[in-house]
């Protein structure tokens, strides 16, 4: 199962560590910092079988470049985990993510989530919250969790991708037409009807 996994890590290099423990333990994962790529880049992702979108939670939301850049890229079809790491409670801080998929017509299949050294705003002056945190217990737990997603997707995964592409070559080779072909397709039928 071939994977990506797209990230902004920017506080501690919480997040960095979960993905970075995914991405040695497993050959076919490629990582991709968005703070790398320039203000317009969009990343292609069509070699992946997986999506991975990986963050610290920012004033409550996954980082907004790494968003932009998500719902540029994602195509149709897609399938998406996500991966974060946050200060306080465990929210459902992932419904970020599950909306851009929907909008995108991807598909966000699963999530891994865990406390992350905090020393943002007011915390700073009592030495940060979570300190300590990912644990190698919970960046074990993000290992754990990518296996068993690969044990229990991956063939489902490759299937389902295979179909995509041949359905987004066929579509690539074989274009609708826009409003205008429409147009001149339906005078053609209207011309046609009258002849006969
Ligand atoms: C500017 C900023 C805002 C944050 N806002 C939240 C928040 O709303 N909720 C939360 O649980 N944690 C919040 N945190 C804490 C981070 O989510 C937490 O430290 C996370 O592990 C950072 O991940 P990173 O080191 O990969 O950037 C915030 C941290 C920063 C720097």
């Amino acid at each position: 199962m071939k994977a990506i996994i797209l990230y902004r890590s920017k506080h501690h290099g919480n997040t960095l560590k979960l993905v970075e423990a995914i991405a040695s333990t497993f050959d076919d994962v490629d990582t991709l910092d968005v703070a790398t790529l320039d203000k317009n880049e969009v990343p292609d992702l069509s070699a992946y079988h997986i999506i991975g979108v990986a963050s610290g939670i920012y004033y409550g939301q996954f980082d907004r470049d790494l968003k932009r850049v998500v719902q540029a890229a994602l195509k149709p079809g897609d399938k998406v985990f996500a991966l974060l790491t946050y200060g306080g409670e465990d929210k459902w801080y992932v419904r970020d993510i599950d909306g851009l998929c929907r909008v995108c017509q991807a598909d966000l299949l699963t999530s891994y989530g865990c406390p992350g050294y905090d020393t943002w705003g007011p915390f700073k002056l009592k030495g940060g919250v979570n300190k300590g945190h990912p644990t190698e217990e919970e960046i074990q737990g993000a290992v754990n969790f990518y296996r068993r997603l690969e044990t229990e997707y991956g063939e489902i995964l490759e299937d389902d991708y295979e179909k995509r592409m041949k359905r987004r070559a066929y579509e690539e080779a074989h274009p609708r037409g826009g409003l205008w072909t429409l147009v001149k397709n339906t005078a053609k039928g209207v011309a046609g009807k009258k002849k006969g």
